[in-house]
């Protein structure tokens, strides 16, 4: 009986370009001459010909199936040729090499244990489905090729941003999810019950930014960054608005609003490198399938130069536009997603970076500019996306400070902390928030942020 080594279906596309039997020993850690192999997985699809049966099998490690060949000879045929799509096995069998096409290699099985097989009900067949059907059966929908091709990008991008971040001495910090504040102060704050009778003694609420907290750990450990859930009670039903959504906000001391907006630049292409080289099949999956235009467009982001506009100069290119926007372009007024869309997508036609925001329609955390009228705040808008990072650099002047949050009606009590900190060895500092779903919007082509999260909370019902 010869040894069985259990494998992903990931170690066994690495061998399919090889003939050498000793490389391909190595790749697989094989030491035995004719070694059993096991792989798990779950049944995509299966023909039936003469005496035998071809399984394609799927594991989830990868885009690509493994082809397995069980013969009629095998003890439970008869179980297996029954064998529907959705079905878990365990293949245990051999390499063999293949004489059909489109692999190399392929597996011989001794034997298929059934761990669990489907009915006529699984909902997932061989044909394309569309996405409002797959949010519907959230709970199986990773077992497409598509979305498990995006789960597995939102897994290596999440480690390209620790990677980023990492390599460059930045502490991360778990900040609360629980909190009393509301960071951006527009009053899109989930309640939070806390028990009956409430634990707390005052109003808590999910956070909607780890801003603040960072501040506090940047102007004690220098460069921090919080990678974690965010949560947004707005009602706005729009392809790019989450309840809940995943926000990565580096915040950094002795750093002003330049320093800022060159970090998230790098940052952006950085993490679209990462996955380009990390997630070769899988991107090209949605190259083929979501977006014609992704590659060329993630090309233009890894190679252009961020365009950095004014929010003064923005609204005047919008204005000598002549074009019939539902909102008038105004200097008073943010910018509304149309105008930030014709400035990314068809004036620039690259990333644009927006800066200097007139100060009152802005949080109060925001450090005033010399002009008194507008802030060092600044957005990155992307084709196709809008708005993925808004950043600032923040009042670090207690004076300052104190008066926007009387301009803003923001209780100094309640943040009698984020002051003090004003107070004692308060420096520049600067940082952004870059919303994680939209990132991957960008990166996958994906046109609806319901479609880059697991199991997606927006208005509506909460299931799954
Ligand atoms: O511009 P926002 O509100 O900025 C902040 O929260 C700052 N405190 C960040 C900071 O400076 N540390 O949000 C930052 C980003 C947006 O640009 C957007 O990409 C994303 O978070 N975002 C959302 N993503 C999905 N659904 C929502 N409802 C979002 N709201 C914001
Ligand atoms: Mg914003």
């Amino acid at each position: 009986m010869s040894i069985q080594v259990s494998f992903s279906v990931k170690r066994f596309i690495k061998i399919q370009n090889e003939t050498r039997m000793k490389k391909i020993k190595d790749i697989l850690n094989l030491d035995q001459e004719q070694p059993g192999l096991k792989i798990n997985g779950w049944v995509r699809t299966k023909r039936d010909a003469k005496g035998f049966s071809f399984l394609e099998v799927n594991d989830g490690s990868c885009l690509q199936n493994i082809q397995v060949i069980a013969e009629q000879t095998i003890d439970n045929y008869d179980a297996v040729e029954k064998l529907l799509t959705g079905s878990a096995v365990s293949v245990t069998g051999r390499l063999a090499e293949s004489p059909g096409k489109g692999q190399k290699w392929e597996i011989h099985a001794d034997r298929i244990d059934i761990l669990s097989p489907t009915d006529d009900t699984y909902p997932l067949q061989k044909k394309r489905h569309t996405d409002e059907f797959l949010r519907q059966i959230a709970h199986l929908r990773p077992r497409t090729n598509k979305y498990g091709a995006m789960f597995r990008i939102r897994s290596e991008a999440s480690f390209a941003v620790h990677q980023f971040f990492h390599e460059r001495g930045f502490v991360y910090i778990q900040t609360p999810i629980l909190t009393a504040s509301d960071c951006e102060g527009a009053g899109e704050l989930f309640a939070v019950a806390g028990g009956n009778p409430p634990i707390f003694d005052n109003d808590v609420y999910l956070t909607v930014s780890g801003q603040l907290s960072a501040e506090m750990f940047a102007l004690s450990l220098g460069d921090v960054y919080t990678f974690g859930p965010t949560f947004r009670a707005e009602n706005s039903n729009t392809p790019r608005h989450a309840a809940e959504f995943w926000m990565i906000e580096p915040e950094m001391a002795f750093c002003d609003l330049d320093q800022d907006m060159a970090v998230a630049e790098t940052f952006i292409k950085q993490v679209i490198t990462h996955v380009l080289d990390h997630c070769e099949s899988d991107i090209n999956l949605f190259a083929r399938f979501v977006d014609k235009d992704l590659l060329p467009t993630l090309e233009n982001i890894q190679e252009s130069l961020f365009a950095r506009i004014t929010h003064s100069d923005a609204v005047e290119i919008l204005r000598a536009a002549n074009i019939d926007f539902t909102y008038t372009p105004s200097h008073d007024s943010d910018l509304q997603t149309e105008h930030e869309r014709f400035l990314t997508e068809i004036h620039f036609k690259k990333p644009v970076i927006v800066y200097n925001y007139p100060r009152y329609i802005k949080p109060f955390y925001m450090r005033r500019n010399p002009d008194n009228e507008t802030v060092a705040a600044m957005d990155i808008l992307l084709p196709r996306i809008g708005e993925l990072i808004g950043g600032s650099q923040r009042e670090e002047r207690l004076h300052v400070l104190e008066q926007q949050m009387i301009d803003a009606g923001v209780s100094k009590d309640s943040y009698w902390w984020y002051l003090d900190s004003r107070r004692h060895g308060s420096v520049p500092h600067s940082g952004f928030g870059l919303g994680f779903e939209r990132f991957l919007m960008l990166i996958t082509g994906a046109t609806n942020i319901r479609d880059v999260i697991p199991f997606p909370r927006t208005p509506g019902k909460v299931e799954f």
